[in-house]
């Protein structure tokens, strides 16, 4: 692919700079859904499919920017003389807009332009966090291309702060977490709270992860996402009457039972219930990875979607056919719903030697009761964004 993108780069731009190679990844998270933004643990990794991108400065004052997979969208060129702002027609080139303004706003001198061209392999709207790839990708391109020494973690708070502010969209810091800080074969544990974490080895033994994606638009996702955090936000206010607490996260499932009484909508219960009981499973499956006790580990996720289920309700038909057939499958040590939910994918752990029927009865089943066809990626965890050589 490289060798198409280059081509591709040197027809659309003809330039005499260094061209410079960029990769960020999509991301999994394989425990600890909806606990980002309400202060409490997630365990996810990076793949190694992502976003690889090609990069060189200009000598003037514009950018320009293309997508092979978007090549209807064309070239997009904007002026530094103009103030950054969301501009609809502008697609998908807001999100390096919106990590550039970021660059800018912490006063990074940005004299002179540059040439961009993506191409992304993550499959598009599959909840496998395509947008904040993107984010990352630019965010490691511009540290390169201006010599800046922002630390990893600043990347990634201003990726997060792009999306929050300049795309509009109130995710945590998850995803970007996941795609600025990815080591090969390893997940995630952080703290959301605290941004503390620590890496902890992938060890499957016989099995692999299995991503499957429902593909079923996900549709009103943004303002569902929207209600859940103003339910929590509610729930933690009607806590806080009695209990000194910052963040859901800091709760026990103990505590929360003899408390949550002080929860006066039974809805909103049921939201910070999953918060609090899902953040003390993500770090008991953290401890089962490390006992090499799979099955444990396998049964949490199992739990966990059925509480993204029943008390957060953000899986639907789709996520829960998908699940409900790898469950029946032989050889499944847990399956969930991975991202925001409301369509998007599930990750399940499958023993190798049932791969192969796992993707092609699960698939049956799915395309009979939904219609839909199901995509099967075996994932592969790998680095976190950088710059190629
Ligand atoms: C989306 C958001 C993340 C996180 C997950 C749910 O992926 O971008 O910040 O909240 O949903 O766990």
């Amino acid at each position: 692919m490289r060798e198409q993108m280059m081509e591709q780069f040197t027809k659309l731009f003809h330039t005499s700079h260094d061209i410079r190679s960029f990769f960020a990844p999509g991301r999994v998270n394989l425990i600890g859904e909806h606990t980002d933004y309400n202060g409490g643990h997630v365990f996810p990794c990076a793949l190694t499919f992502g976003t690889y991108a090609l990069a060189a400065l200009r000598n003037d004052q514009t950018i320009q920017m293309y997508s092979m997979n978007f090549p209807e969208v064309g070239v997009i060129s904007i002026s530094l003389d103009k103030p950054l702002s969301y501009e609809k027609e502008h697609d998908w080139t807001n999100y390096p807009k919106g990590v550039l303004k970021e660059f800018i706003d912490k006063g990074v001198e940005i004299s002179q332009g540059f040439d961009v061209l993506f191409y992304g392999n993550i499959p598009n709207g599959a909840g496998l966090s395509s947008s904040a790839s993107i984010e990352l990708a630019t965010a490691v391109i511009l540290q390169a291309l201006y010599e800046t020494s922002f630390s990893r973690v600043d990347l990634v708070k201003m990726s997060q702060h792009a999306e929050n502010e300049f795309i509009g969209v109130s995710c945590g810091i998850m995803d970007q977490f996941a795609i600025g800080m990815g080591k090969e074969n390893h997940a995630i544990l952080l703290d959301c709270q605290s941004l503390n974490y620590q890496y902890s080895p992938i060890v499957l033994k016989d099995a692999s992860l299995v991503i499957a994606n429902t593909n079923k638009r996900r549709t009103l996702a943004d303002s569902k996402y929207n209600e859940r955090r103003s339910e929590c936000e509610r729930a933690l206010r009607d806590l806080q009457k009695e209990l000194q607490i910052q963040s859901l996260g800091e709760l026990t499932p103990e505590q929360f039972e003899s408390h949550r009484h002080l929860i006066q909508n039974k809805i909103d219960q049921k939201r910070a219930k999953h918060a609090v009981y899902e953040n003390a499973r993500t770090l008991e499956a953290v401890e089962k990875l490390k006992e090499g006790d799979l099955a444990s580990f396998g049964q949490l996720m199992c739990d966990s979607h059925t509480s993204l289920r029943d008390d957060y309700e953000v899986t639907g038909f789709e996520l829960d056919t998908l699940v409900e057939a790898a469950m029946k499958q032989e050889g499944v040590l847990g399956s969930r719903m991975t991202g925001a939910g409301f369509g998007g994918c599930t990750v399940s752990i499958v023993k190798n030697d049932n791969l192969e029927a796992f993707i092609e009865e699960v698939g049956k089943s799915y395309h009979e009761k939904t219609g839909l066809k199901a995509e099967f990626y075996v994932a592969n965890v790998g680095d976190g964004a950088k710059e190629l050589s």
